[in-house]
Formats: structure tokens, sequence, C-alpha cells
């Protein structure tokens, strides 16, 4: 099979999580569930809650400051700045605008992404997109997710499933070597928005008394539906993206699937043809960090040494929209 050359490539990553681990017992205190519940359902075992005056840009600002010093480059050499997020620090200014500011990142355009849990790789794909039409050199791709914020505490089917994080990589033109991004298919289906949703909080329903009595500001789920429609999409994009870079399942050092739930991500690699020991996992540490997981599991397989110059690497997300994409890379 033919490969295509890769346009662009991750020339540096970071992740920052916040020090507040919050394990199942943790939970079960205040809310009627129990470890063995939710590991059994999950696979999650802790996850991270960030403090009150902590936000997604300061989990954003954390990675991306990693990131940028493993890439070597300076705030003002940024060209572009998309940030993924589901929890915007603010509805206006974007999160992304934020960051810009905190980095010093003057010369950037910056704005935020919305593509829930498959952020990452969709902003991966605009920056390829930002850089390949020679609008600049330099894009840093950011998520920056305070999903704690988000979730209704009271709702054991929602909140034991996500945590706090931020992750970031460096995108630069590829050098030639090979390595880079070999392939990206992303999609999206609004017909199944009301899946996973949070119905009040922007134009069509502004915040209200009525809304806060409901709690309809915050993260409503149907599970046992998002289940479905996770496994069999992402198993798809999998099988598109290695198409479409000339792969085949074997050839797949290191699959990084979206971190939601251990069932999940064995059914994914199952229908991707992938045995687990190469896929990675810290759902049990940090729960479902929404568009962050990629990153962040990129950046600890690079440190553990997982994913070395050569690998061929996977991603695979899904998220609410709903949205979901599998992105093919050579490292
Ligand atoms: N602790 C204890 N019991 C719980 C619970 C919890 N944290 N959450 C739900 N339950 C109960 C339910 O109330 C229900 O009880 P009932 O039978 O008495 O009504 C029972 O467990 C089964 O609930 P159900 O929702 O059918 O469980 P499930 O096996 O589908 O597992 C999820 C629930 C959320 C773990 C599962 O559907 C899932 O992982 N879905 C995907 C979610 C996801 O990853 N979303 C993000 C995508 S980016």
């Amino acid at each position: 099979m033919k490969k295509p050359k890769p346009l662009v490539e991750i020339a540096g990553t970071g992740r920052f999580l916040p020090d507040n681990v919050v394990t199942n017992e943790d939970l079960a205190k205040s809310l009627n569930t129990s470890d063995e519940w939710i590991r059994s359902r999950t696979g999650i075992r802790e996850r991270r809650i960030a403090p009150d005056d902590m936000g997604a840009a300061d989990l954003g600002t954390g990675a991306a400051r990693k990131a940028m010093r493993s890439a070597g480059v300076e705030p003002g050499e940024i060209d572009v700045l998309i940030v993924a997020t589901a929890t915007p620090d603010r509805l206006l200014p974007s999160t992304a605008c934020d960051i810009q500011a905190r980095l010093g990142a003057s010369n950037a355009v910056a704005f935020d992404l919305v593509a829930a849990c498959s952020g990452f790789i969709y902003g991966l794909t605009l920056a390829e997109g930002y850089l390949t039409a020679g609008r600049g050199e330099v894009a840093l791709v950011v998520s920056a997710e305070k999903m704690s914020s988000i979730v209704d505490w009271e709702d054991r089917s929602t909140c034991v499933l996500f945590g706090d994080g931020g992750g970031a990589a460096v995108v630069r033109p590829a050098g030639g070597s090979g390595r880079g991004i070999l392939s990206s298919h992303l999609r999206s289906d609004g017909n199944l928005s009301e899946l996973l949703v949070r119905p009040a909080g922007g134009a069509l329903h502004p915040m209200s008394h009525a809304a806060l009595d409901e709690k309809t500001h915050l993260v409503r789920m149907k599970g046992r539906e998002v289940f479905k429609h996770a496994v069999r999409n992402m198993a798809e994009a999998c099988d598109h993206a290695l198409q479409a870079a000339g792969l085949t399942p074997d050839d797949v050092d290191l699959l990084i699937p979206h971190q939601a739930n251990m069932r999940i991500i064995e059914s994914t690699a199952k229908h991707a043809g992938i045995d687990m020991d190469r896929v990675y996992v810290n759902v049990e540490r940090y729960g479902n960090m929404s568009s962050a997981t990629i990153p962040i599991a990129i950046d600890e397989a690079l440190e553990k040494r997982l994913i070395v110059p050569g690998s061929n690497v996977l991603l695979v997300a899904f998220g609410a929209g709903l949205t979901w994409g599998a992105m093919a890379l050579r490292w």
C-alpha cells in the first residue's frame, strides 16, 4: 500500500493535571455508588478534580507551556492557537484568547473549537489545514477541560465518569523524514445531539432560575445509547484512517483511544484488530477528561517510550455532537 507523505508533524507535547485525586471511595461517601460498580462498568478508579479557582485556561496554559518547551518554541512564534474545550471559562470571549494572553502569544490568531471529546483530533486536523495553506509555521493545539464544573454531582450515572485536565501539542510543517500526520477521518451527526447535552445556559435557554432548579445547565447523557454509537463509530473511524494511511492493524505500534470507559476501549481495539498490549490506557487514573484525554495519553506514552521515532500511532475519539474521528501518525 502506498503511504501518504505527511504535511505536518507534532513537534512537542505537554500535559497538566490538577493535584487533587478523588477516588471512587471518596465519591461513595456522598453518593449512592460503590468502587465495585464504577470499576466494573467503566474501569475508572480515580480522577483529578481542579480546585474552584482553577479554570480551563489554567489547565490549558499549563499544558501549553510544557508543549512549547518540549518543541523549543517561543510564545511569539505561535501563528495559530486552537483550544478544544467543552468547558470554556466564560461563554464570551473564547478560552483561547485567555490562554493566548497568559502565554504572551501575541502574534497568534486564537479561537475555541467545540467538538467535545473529539476536539483534539479535530484541532490537529485544523492545524494541518492552516499550516498547509501557508498561513503560518507554528500551530498550538490545546485541550482544556474542567469537566467537574459541568456535571451534576448528585447524578451518579454521569458524575463518576469525568475528570479534569489539560493537554497540548505544537504542530509544525513536516521535516520531510516521513514523520507526521498520515491521515485524518472526521465525522459528526447532529441528529444525535440529544444523547449527550447541556440543554440550558446558551442562547436558546439562557441561564434562569428554572434552569438552575432543574439543573438543565449541566450534562445529561443517555449512557447506553452513547456507548453503542461510540463503539460502532470509533471502530469505523479506525478502519478509514488506517486505510487512508496505507496501514494495516498489524502496522499500528500504539492505539490511543479516547479514554471514556474501559469497555468501550476494549471493544474499539477488538473491532480495529489491535491487541490490548498495543493500546494505551489511563482511564483508571483520570476518568474521562473529554478532549484532553488523547494529548495527555500521548504525552505519557512518549515519556514511557511507548512511542519512539518511527512508531505508527492511531488516535481515535468520540463525543457529544455526536462527533468522532481517527488519525494515523508516524512519529
Ligand atoms: N453507581 C451505582 N449504580 C449506578 C450508578 C453508579 N454510579 N450509575 C447508574 N447506576 C445504576 C442505574 O441507576 C441503574 O439502576 P436500576 O437498574 O436500578 O435502574 C443501573 O445502575 C444500570 O444503569 P445503566 O445506565 O443501564 O448502566 P450501564 O450498564 O449502561 O452503565 C454507563 C452506565 C454510564 C457506565 C454506560 O452506559 C456507559 O459507559 N456509557 C457510555 C458513557 C460515556 O462514555 N460517555 C462519554 C462519551 S464521550
